[in-house]
């Protein structure tokens, strides 16, 4: 008979074959398989193989008796299992084929109870009241069965006990699952917590809409450790969440605050077209779509139109979706997103940029004063503190010097606007000058350092829209050369430029002169150029991103959690 062959470095206990070309690793594990085997062994490929020492035998018998003995437990074990899970399986389906008998029915001589929602359940506490709603969390507890329930305006602990417990429909109830339930509100004890500081104990419920269970549950389909692509496909269950819907819920409340804000500031409201033929913004980020066999694009800003009501119904304001077709994957891009735009008549530069503040701190004071808008923000982000007055109103001519001193370069691009790169393929850095667009990076590590709202003003007309009016030119300006705007962003630490304004040219001709340097064909646009022809007036405005404010405020990483459906470049699902 051959004998079985060990090599303690080289060789394999599942693997190998007791062969020289496919040894063993131990003598226990060789004498195990082979108790009648001869058996030859080396330490490694250096040494030949030889016959084990006796005390070596002895010393596997030893661990061989081992192995048996851990494989007969492990046998017993699998057996004894197999058993008990037979059992319990044939327990649960008794149970299971028991509670079909359990019909539970509405206790007609208990009070009618009251129909209400979640969030307005406070002032039915010790009442029979009856809700309906999606199953959010579900504990099966000794026979006694808690479920909070959610139905959009808050979130109810029920307690279902005894012949409620034990219904089919309760054994099988899943996640996600809409039911109606219907018994006695009651506060909870001191010591204990329940959302809104009540539960229900039910005595009658019945199941709506059952969400399966199994391979399809919801939390197999969707949860934390969801790929972002698999978030993004799924964003109709993503919402269904406590961070996701807050964020909803506070985005509401935002709005509702702007508009009161805006009220008080006796602006209107009116809402602008989304099909447009005209462009704000440059031609480079525009939706273009067949229109009845023209060309049309989706609108980038409502800015023009606004414009037109201001002789028509005063200072206006609208919060409407406006469109970007940006080739940016930045945290705080959208291709479509909401545009809270704003326009003002007989105003000056400072008065727009006060107005933009005091807009702002009022929002956030009266979203802060509202327990609901309080709560969400608490939730969301725990150390937001409304922002200081006055902003600081920074030069982008000063930016320009701060970025210089604070060593914070960009990169360098040759005339075609194409990254110069170095022998390594690295981005040359070079420093700001005037005239230089101040990018993302920059203007967010400025922000961050900063770490206060910053309005940015007087941008070179070269790098701002053709309806900015441009500053007038004092004695001694350090940049006779340089035209610049009378135009601001305001920049939010954490999240970077979060309004755009500006006061525009009123003068027709100047306004005719703005086409022509910029290449757009005034035909178009001849409507927005009468503003200019029937009564002109000095006037201004600004946008706000609803998205990117709403990300500063609720501490959000990226727009795209602002966004009920957010779109971005190749992303317009669900
Ligand atoms: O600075 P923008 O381009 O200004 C205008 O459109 C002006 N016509 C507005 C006006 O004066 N009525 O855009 C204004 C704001 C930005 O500050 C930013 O908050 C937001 O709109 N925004 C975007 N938000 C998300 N995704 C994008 N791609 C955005 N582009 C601009």
């Amino acid at each position: 008979m051959a004998p079985i062959h060990i090599d303690e470095a080289t060789g394999s206990d599942d693997t190998g074959k007791g062969t020289p070309e496919a040894p063993y690793k131990s003598l226990a594990f060789a004498l195990y398989t082979h108790p009648d085997g001869a058996f030859v062994i080396r330490k490694d490929a250096t040494v030949s193989f030889e016959e084990p020492t006796q005390s070596a035998l002895k010393k596997a018998k030893k661990s061989a008796d081992g192995i048996e003995k851990k494989r007969k437990k492990a046998e017993e074990l699998a057996e004894r299992e197999a058993k008990e899970s037979a059992a319990t399986r044939e327990k649960k389906e008794k149970k299971l084929e028991e509670s079909k008998k359990i019909v539970l029915t509405m206790d007609e001589s208990l009070p009618t109870p009251v129909k209400a929602k979640i969030g307005k359940l406070t002032p039915l506490r010790a009442k029979r009241i009856r809700t309906s709603g999606w199953v959010h969390r579900l504990r099966d507890q000794k026979e006694i069965i808690f479920i909070v329930l959610r139905d959009g305006t808050g979130y109810l602990q029920c307690v279902l006990s005894g012949q409620v417990a034990q219904t089919y429909d309760a054994l099988t109830l899943t996640l996600e699952s809409t039911i109606e339930v219907v018994g006695t509100l009651k506060e909870v004890p001191e010591g204990q917590t329940a959302p809104g500081g009540h539960e229900l104990v039910v005595d009658y419920w019945r199941t709506l809409g059952a969400a399966p269970g199994g391979d399809d549950a919801f939390t197999n389909r969707l949860n934390e450790k969801s790929d972002p692509s698999i978030q993004a496909d799924l964003r109709h269950l993503v919402i269904r969440g406590e961070t996701a819907s807050a964020v909803l819920k506070l985005r509401a409340a935002l709005l509702a605050s702007f508009r009161s804000s805006l009220v008080a500031r006796d602006l209107t409201e009116v809402t602008p077209p989304c099909m447009v033929q005209t462009q704000v913004e440059g031609g480079a980020t525009l939706f273009k779509f067949d229109y009845y066999g023209q060309p049309a694009f989706l609108t980038q800003s409502s800015q023009l139109y606004l414009e037109t009501c201001l002789p028509s119904i005063g200072d206006v304001f609208c919060v409407q979706e406006s469109f970007r077709a940006e080739n940016s994957h930045t945290r705080r891009h959208l291709s479509e997103y909401t545009h809270l735009e704003g326009e003002l008549a007989f105003i000056t530069f400072d008065d727009l940029m006060d107005h933009i503040e005091s807009v702002i701190c009022d929002t956030v004071d009266g979203l802060l004063a509202d327990p609901v808008g309080a709560a969400l923000i608490k939730q969301l982000n725990p150390d937001f503190q409304a922002p200081a007055r006055p902003f600081m109103r920074l030069a982008y001519t000063d930016a320009i010097k701060w970025l210089n001193e604070h060593g914070i370069e960009h990169e360098a691009e040759d005339k075609d606007g194409n990254v110069i790169k170095d022998e390594q393929g690295n981005p040359v850095m070079v420093p700001h000058k005037v005239g230089d667009d101040i990018a993302e990076a920059a203007e967010r590590r400025m922000t961050d350092i900063l770490a206060r709202p910053i309005f940015l003003y007087g941008f070179p007309a070269e790098l701002k829209a053709f309806y900015m009016k441009k500053m007038e030119k004092k004695e001694g300006d350090e940049y006779p050369d340089v035209a610049f705007t009378e135009s601001c962003d305001l920049l939010m630490p954490g999240v970077g430029e979060i309004v755009g304004g500006s006061m525009r040219i009123a003068d027709e001709q100047e306004l005719l002169a703005a086409y022509r340097r910029e290449g757009i064909d005034p035909e178009p646009y001849y409507w927005f150029t009468d503003q200019r022809k029937y009564g002109t007036c000095e006037h201004g405005g600004y946008g706000l991103g609803v998205e990117r404010f709403l990300a500063w405020l609720a501490n959000r990483y990226t727009v795209r959690e602002c966004s009920l459906y957010p779109r971005w470049p190749g992303r317009a699902t669900p």
